[in-house]
């Protein structure tokens, strides 16, 4: 039998996906090759005895669009461990449509998981998360996965929470940072902003396609970059009055 390897598609703007997709990668005791998808990845067809893991963040119950056009370039036939991270607000549709994606590409989702991490755009809400017990949790959704293709001699695709409505539904935009008197333009924003959002030679500026992944406003130096005050209050007291007790990861196997 040909040997296994895990090939890790991530969309993390601001890490704690990547922190998470990491851990599932490591449970799985397999070799792992890992796909940015905070840049545009290469057409590729995966070998069948390679496992597809996508984790993507949650952004307003849905997966973000660009991460999932990105994630159809990667096809196969093999298995998928579908994986969302979310503020601790709610997943909602997140899974299955990330699970649809995959499925379009040929996969089969045969494990996946949903997980809580600090919310990037109000950083009191879930923060530290995910924490060492959600980490764990990650490791254990890739080691059970792996048990289920070592003992399984048909794929089978796991159930997934979410309304099948969602497909009728345009996914939200996200609110767009902009760059204060702190700025010196250094252009580490414009560099790091996985839509090219932000123009290089005038950093103080955030262009349309802006998908508010809050990644220039986590990157920079000179914490220069942040929402607009009024939003940000505005959002902080929403989510405030959503985000009550912390949840808990879920397993789907
Ligand atoms: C535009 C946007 C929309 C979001 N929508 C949700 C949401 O619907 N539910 C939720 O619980 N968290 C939501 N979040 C929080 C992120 O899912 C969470 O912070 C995640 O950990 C970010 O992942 P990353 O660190 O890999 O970028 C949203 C964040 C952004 C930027
Ligand atoms: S990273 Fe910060 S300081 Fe550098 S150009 Fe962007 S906003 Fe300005
Ligand atoms: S400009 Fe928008 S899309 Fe680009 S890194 Fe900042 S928040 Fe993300």
């Amino acid at each position: 039998m040909m040997e296994m390897k895990c090939v890790a598609a991530v969309f993390s703007p601001t890490g704690t996906t990547a922190k998470v997709a990491a851990a599932v990668a490591e449970g799985t005791s397999l070799p792992v090759r890992t796909v940015d998808l905070c840049r545009q990845p290469e057409e590729e067809t995966l070998d069948d005895g390679e496992l597809l893991l996508a984790a993507v963040p949650v952004y307003g119950g849905r997966v973000p669009a660009v991460a999932k056009e990105r994630l159809k370039n990667l096809h196969g036939r093999g298995p998928a461990i579908a994986v969302a991270v979310y503020g601790n607000r709610a997943y909602e549709d997140a899974l299955l449509e990330l699970k649809d994606t995959l499925t379009e590409n040929g996969f089969t989702v045969v494990a996946a998981g949903a997980f809580i991490a600090e919310h990037n755009m109000v950083r009191s809400i879930a923060a530290g998360r995910p924490d060492e017990s959600d980490l764990q949790k990650a490791g254990e959704l890739g080691e059970k996965a792996r048990k289920k293709l070592d003992d399984c001699k048909e794929l089978k695709a796991v159930e997934v929470p979410g309304d099948p409505g969602y497909r009728d539904k345009k996914p939200g935009g996200g609110m767009a940072p902009h760059a204060g008197s702190k700025c010196v333009r250094c252009g580490a924003c414009a560099d790091a902003c996985p839509v090219n959002a932000i123009p290089k030679d005038a950093p103080e500026k955030t262009e349309k396609n802006c998908i508010g992944c809050m990644r220039c406003v986590s990157i920079c130096p000179q914490k220069a970059r942040d929402l607009p005050a009024p939003v940000k209050m505005a959002v902080a007291g929403m989510l405030k009055a959503k985000c009550g007790r912390p949840l808990q990861p879920e397993l789907f196997l």
